[in-house]
């Protein structure tokens, strides 16, 4: 259980969607916000909008650049003050079959889901420890972490060692009083199939036709999305999960048969009883 009273919090991606869910249900409890994203235009409008309800900051960071991670850290700390509600949820979707990987997008993928995570914790986790005024880690993983699904391979495997991560964070966290939990969303109302594309290095390995198919997909994947949870909703289930101290968040039951046919497979290959 984690009282989140009088702190401060920084949540990365929190320019758009569930991040920016997750700054205004935080915000509503008197939470002030360092919000960090690329995406300047929305960091702004974010800032216009929470202002009016808490102490916001908004800072322009590539998670994947470490330096910049570590002077964007000093300077909200400076004007906020100490932050003990870290959210590691900057993201992006997409990726390629894998017999059509390369490399590029290996390490986009990698670099932002898993990278921009390892970065926020080098970066805060020590201060949070050394502070000794506990807090709470929320990681953003997706069902795509709990079981393989047609999110991709750059996409599960990016989220499931986000999953990972997690469960062993939560051992080495808990004699500190810091929480941690791991949002697992399924799907949630945001553009993040659009905004990625945007970044996406997949230019050299599409063929023409490839694209064509590529765009009626992502605007199926889109429409999917828009029928998802909201991102109020699921802020507000990640403020009750960090209050209750619940480690795993779900946004709805779509992932349970997936993750019983796995938990089937996996405990039916044990070997016998000696
Ligand atoms: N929307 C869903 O259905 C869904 C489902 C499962 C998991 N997730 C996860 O939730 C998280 C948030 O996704 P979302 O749906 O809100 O997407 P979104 O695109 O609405 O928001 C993601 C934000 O992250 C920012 N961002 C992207 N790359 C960045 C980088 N390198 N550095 C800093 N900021 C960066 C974007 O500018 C954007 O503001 C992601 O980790 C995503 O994988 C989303």
């Amino acid at each position: 259980m984690t009282d989140i009273t009088g702190r401060t919090a920084f949540i990365t991606g929190g320019a758009n969607g569930i991040g920016l869910g997750m700054a205004r249900a935080f915000a509503q409890h008197g939470v002030k916000l360092a919000l960090a994203d690329l995406d300047t235009a929305a960091l702004d409008r974010a800032k216009a909008e929470l202002s009016a309800i808490t102490e916001v900051e908004t800072v322009v960071l590539d998670v994947r650049d470490r330096d910049a991670y570590g002077k964007a850290a000093d300077a909200v700390e400076a004007r906020l003050g100490p932050i003990s509600l870290l959210f590691n949820n900057a993201g992006i979707a997409g990726g390629a079959h894998v017999g059509k990987m390369n490399y590029a997008l290996w390490d986009w993928g990698l670099g932002i889901n898993l990278g921009g995570v390892v970065n926020g914790v080098q970066t805060f986790v020590p201060r949070m420890i050394d502070r000794g005024a506990g807090g709470h880690v929320i990681n953003t993983a997706s069902g795509a972490g709990l079981a393989g699904t047609a999110s991709g391979v750059l996409y599960c495997t990016s989220k499931f060692a986000v999953v990972g991560m997690s469960e062993a964070m939560r051992a080495d966290l808990a004699s500190a009083g810091i929480g941690v939990s791991v949002l697992c969303p399924g799907p949630v109302a945001t553009d993040i199939v659009l905004r990625s594309s945007d970044s996406k290095p997949d230019a050299e390995i599409l063929t023409e036709a490839d694209k064509a198919k590529l765009a009626e997909r992502n605007t199926m994947v889109t429409a999917f999305l828009k029928q998802g949870t909201t991102i109020e909703a699921a802020g507000k289930m990640v403020l009750d999960a960090v209050q209750r101290g619940q480690f795993y968040i779900h946004t709805d039951r779509m992932m349970l048969p997936m993750l019983e046919a796995r938990q089937k497979e996996l405990l039916d290959a044990m070997p016998p009883e000696s």
